[in-house]
């Protein structure tokens, strides 16, 4: 009995607000759209409705959740010790594709934190988000709204998909636009470290704090990575997934040595590079960055074991969005193949 609540008009003052506002303030769970993914929310500040968040999508009970409000004061209700620095750059990002990791104050339950002595904390840009958390006013934890190791979902049809039975409810506000989740960025110490990129890029962040570090575990594979999220293998379609990095020849020579042994495949590749190439599927993902990060995920959920055995995708550069994309990229592919 999943409640598929429409948002579709103009003030974002309906019904279904107050619906899904509702199944929130009693313990349920909803998902929701943000800019970046859906979010499986929960009241964070009662812990048997955040186990429910955790049993829905089978994750792991060490993964921390991050907990999303609509304004500055509310974040500053959960957390101590906002340094100058954090202030600067939640006046230039928030709200927006970023989460702050901060001293939590202990507002939240124990297992939106899972026991650890900070916080993710985020104010998404959204509109149907925004109206949500302003109806709700308490804090809403929400990973993205998929099984976990599965691809973020970008629309309503992703979450049912994953979820269907597992949760009260869907808020569908139509597909999410950034197409990646939000940058996570430890803000505990004197300079920030970014442990996962996203929505905002390294490039942005620098050009306000500055010094910025990156956690290691972004860059060598032997590192163990700072936010407990990023260990975990995510992001997996159904059939395997070679990133290739090369020219359109390069890309078309292992499509064709593939073929040649009866493997059907399926081609992900920018619009440029794939009205180059030929295989039994061709799925342009955009002309630019934002596009293509936009469609990613919607294109590793497309191809089903039935379709195709194998997914051939294109390796990006990895400068602005592009750093998001490729993080996203090597965490779904079983084979990564430099040229
Ligand atoms: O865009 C997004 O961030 C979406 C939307 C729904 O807001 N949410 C999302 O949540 O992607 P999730 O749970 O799928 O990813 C959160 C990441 C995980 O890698 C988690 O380990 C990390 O943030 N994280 C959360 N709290 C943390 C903390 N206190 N310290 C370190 N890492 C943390
Ligand atoms: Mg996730």
């Amino acid at each position: 009995t999943l409640k598929w609540i429409i948002q579709d008009d103009e003030d974002y003052n309906s019904q279904a607000i107050n619906q899904a506002a509702a199944l929130l303030k009693q313990g349920q769970t909803v998902a929701f759209p943000t800019e970046t993914v859906y979010g499986l929310g929960a009241d964070a500040t009662n812990s048997a409705a955040v186990l429910k968040i955790f049993e829905a999508k089978g994750r792991p009970q060490d993964n921390p959740l991050i907990a999303h409000v609509a304004t500055l004061e509310q974040l500053t209700k959960l957390v101590d010790n906002i340094q100058p620095y954090v202030k600067k750059l939640i006046d230039t990002f928030s709200p927006g594709p970023i989460t702050y990791v901060l001293p939590s104050n202990g507002v939240c339950a124990e297992n939106v934190t899972a026991g650890l002595s900070t916080i993710g904390v985020r104010i998404p840009d959204h509109p149907v988000a925004q109206a949500l958390l302003r109806n709700c006013d308490i804090p809403i934890a929400a990973p993205s709204a998929n099984i976990s190791g599965k691809p973020s979902p970008t629309t309503a049809y992703h979450v049912f998909e994953d979820l269907q039975g597992k949760i009260a409810g869907i808020l569908d506000g139509g597909a999410t636009g950034v197409g990646v989740e939000s940058t996570v960025i430890d803000c505990t110490e004197a300079i920030p470290t970014i442990l996962r990129p996203g929505g905002i890029t390294v490039e942005q962040l620098q050009s306000v704090v500055g010094d910025i570090n990156v956690d290691p575990a972004l860059v060598s594979a032997t590192e163990r990575p700072k936010a407990p999220g990023m260990k975990y293998r995510h992001y997996s379609p159904e059939v395997p997934l070679w990133l290739v990095q090369g020219t359109s020849l390069e890309i078309q020579q292992v499509i064709d040595k593939e073929q040649a042994n009866g493997v059907k495949i399926a081609v992900l590749a920018s619009a440029s590079t794939a009205k180059q190439l030929r295989a039994e599927e061709i799925f342009s993902l955009g002309d630019n960055m934002n596009e293509i990060a936009a469609h990613l995920y919607d294109a590793l959920r497309k191809y089903k074991s039935s379709d195709v055995d194998l997914i051939v995708c294109e390796a990006f550069s990895e400068v602005g969005i592009g750093q998001a994309v490729m993080n996203r990229l090597k965490k779904a592919a079983s084979k990564y193949m430099e040229n």
